[in-house]
This record gives structure tokens, sequence and C-alpha cells, in this order.
């Protein structure tokens, strides 16, 4: 029998961006080979994540160029190196994400670490299991920061994303009041008939009152801020004493504003989330038990909609489209010919 090694075609199509905030190139380049520890995963999809817009704009994490962008995404291991963990991989169904400034999930292969992959269920599309990294585990943190932090409710901003959706599903089935923070009218009324109770416009003239007045009510003092800029000074103004900023994304692009008076006087706090870094911090139980429970509930609160699919050589589209509608759902490149 051949090694398997040889059955990986020499080259592959990949999406190929030379500089930060160039074009994006659809080039022919050689299929990786794993090292030690190392799988090659043959991709199916990957969605665009906000992450992917400030990766490609450059400045959000170091690398060198060119590169393949795409940070996470599913596929299926055809070749594994050396290692009993690539072994027990070989040949399973997986979502995956590239190691640190490694290429990424916009190709027709990708190589990354074994332990950068978990098993899909079966009953889970490929398009859905190509989001199982990233949202979803990030949701279910924000309960378990939640419940640590002893919080008895929590505010989220640019809610009407998929992790926002995610957020509001969770957040009901965990019995946590959470108060949604939108910029559109529309998205207010897409919210409350997915279940949102408190859905709040932050363009509204009454934005800044009525967060404070139900941030006290509620005693929300979670407060999960993706927006950042301005925005975050409004968050920190209703937040209740005590409060936890918590910046987990930074879409309007701007530092955050704050009060030093404000946090000095009522005790408040703002801290950073990654959630890489937030896993680091977790033992091997705390992660599986956590992959699971992601797992059983990735075709229920913690599913994505998918608004459209476009093939892998139509990432610009896919791009210039997703930046236009990003609240209407996700978009995912579907790549293999599954
Ligand atoms: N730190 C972490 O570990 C981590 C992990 C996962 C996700 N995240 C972050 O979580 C956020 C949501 O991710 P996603 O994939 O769920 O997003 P998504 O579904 O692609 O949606 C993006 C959302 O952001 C809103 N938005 C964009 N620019 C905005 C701005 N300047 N001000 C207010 N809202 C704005 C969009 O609203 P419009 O439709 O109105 O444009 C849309 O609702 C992203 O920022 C992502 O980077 C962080």
């Amino acid at each position: 029998m051949k090694p398997r090694e040889n059955q990986l075609p020499e080259q592959m199509t990949a999406i190929r961006q030379h500089e930060p905030g160039g074009a994006l190139k659809t080039e022919q380049v050689a299929v990786p080979r794993p090292g030690p520890g190392e799988v090659v995963v043959k991709m199916d999809a990957s969605p665009i994540n906000p992450s992917d817009l400030a990766l490609m704009a450059g400045g959000y994490l170091e690398r060198s160029y060119p590169f393949t962008p795409g940070l996470e995404g599913s596929g299926t291991v055809v070749e594994a190196g050396s290692g009993l963990f690539p072994k027990l991989r070989l040949g399973k169904r997986v979502a995956c994400s590239p190691d640190q400034g490694g290429d990424g999930t916009w190709a027709d292969y990708m190589k990354t670490s074994a332990m950068k992959t978990a098993p899909l269920p079966k009953h889970i599309s490929p398009e859905q299991g190509s989001m199982m990294l990233v949202n979803p585990m990030t949701a279910m943190a924000f309960i378990q920061l939640a419940r640590e932090g002893k919080h008895r409710a929590m505010v989220n901003n640019a809610a009407a994303s998929s992790l926002g959706k995610m957020l509001i599903r969770l957040t009901k089935s965990n019995g946590i009041p959470l108060i949604n923070i939108v910029r559109r009218a529309e998205q207010v009324d897409a919210l409350k008939e997915l279940g949102a109770i408190h859905v709040l416009n932050s363009t509204a003239e009454s934005f800044a009152a009525e967060l404070k007045e139900l941030a006290e009510e509620l005693e929300a003092t979670l407060i999960l801020d993706a927006v950042t800029g301005s925005q975050s000074s409004t968050l920190l103004d209703a937040a209740p004493h005590g409060s936890t900023l918590v910046a987990y994304a930074r879409l309007s692009g701007d530092p955050i504003l704050a009060d030093p008076g404000a946090l000095i006087k009522e005790e408040k706090e703002i801290v950073g989330f990654q959630l890489g870094n937030w896993l680091q911090t977790k033992g091997i139980l705390f992660k599986l038990r956590f992959i699971n429970s992601v797992k059983r509930q990735l075709s229920s609160e913690l599913s994505s909609t998918i608004s459209r699919t476009y093939p892998l050589e139509s990432a610009e589209e896919a791009i210039a489209q997703y930046r236009e509608h990003m609240s209407e759902g996700k978009i995912v490149l579907k790549i293999g010919s599954y």
C-alpha cells in the first residue's frame, strides 16, 4: 500500500492576501504536509467572521505575508503527522482552526495542530459544523463568566450578531436576564421575535437613560462589549456599582472611552476576553465537558443562521455581501464537493 501522504495532490486552490488590507487572490499553491502533532484537513466549509475582516485589514494579529485567511471551518482529516493525537483524528470529520500565524481555512486543504480540531457529530452539516469553535464556545463562556462572577443579569451589544442570538437563547434556558443593544430599529423587532425580552436601540435618544434604569432594576453587572469606543462609556455609566465590562471585540474600531472617576468611585472594572486565552485557564476535564455541551446544543441554542453560501473562488464577492448584511446571518464559503 502506498503511504497516505502520496494521496494528497501537489497543488491546491487557496485564497491569498499579499499585504495588510490588500486584495484577495485565488491562487494555486502547494498542498501542506503535516509535521509532528499536526494534521491536514480537506476543507468543506468556512464562515466569514468579523475577526477575518480584522485580520485581513491588518494590525489585529502579527503575521507574515502572503497568507490564507479563514479562522475556522470544517472538513475531514486526510493526513496525520507523528503522534497519537493526529492518528486518532485521521479520517474524522472535524471542526478546525489554524495555528496562530498559520495559513487558514480558505483553501482546499489546511495544516493545523491536531489539538485545534474537534470531531463533529454525524447529524451536524459541514456548514453548521464550520462555525462550532468560535461563537458557540464564546456564548457558552459568557454564561460561565456570569456564573463564576455571580452576576444576576447581563448586557450585550452588537446583539443582532450570530453570537448575540445564541446568547439570547442560552440566557433564556439558563434563566439569566439579558439586556440586548442593537443599532437599527428592524433589529429590535427581529430579536423580540426570537424571544428577547429587553432590546434597546443605541441610536434612540432615550437609550442611555433606559439602559441605566433597566440595568439597575435587573442588577445587570456583567457588561459584554463588542463595540467599544464611545459606547463603552455609556455602558459603564449605566452599569450598577461593582460591574465588570468585558471587551470582547472592537467593532467600532475605536479605543474604549471611560471616566476613571466612575471606575474608582463605583468599583467598576474593564477586562478583555479572548476565547483561546480563556480556555487556556481551564483544565482538561472542564474543556471536555465544555465541548460536549457545545456539541449537544449546536443544532438548538447554539445554531447559526446561514444567509448564503458562496464557492471559495468568490470570497471577495462573499465578503462584500457580508459587510452589508452582517445581521442577516452567516455567509459560508463552500469549499469541498460534499
Ligand atoms: N473575543 C472573542 O474571543 C470573540 C469570539 C467570538 C466572537 N467575537 C466577536 O463577537 C462579535 C460578534 O461576532 P459574530 O460572528 O456573531 O458577528 P456577525 O454575526 O457577523 O454580526 C456582526 C454584528 O456586528 C454588528 N456591527 C458591526 N459593526 C458594528 C458597529 N460599528 N457598531 C455596532 N454594531 C456593529 C453588525 O450589525 P449591523 O448588521 O448593523 O452591521 C452585526 O450585528 C464580533 O465582533 C466578533 O469579533 C469575539
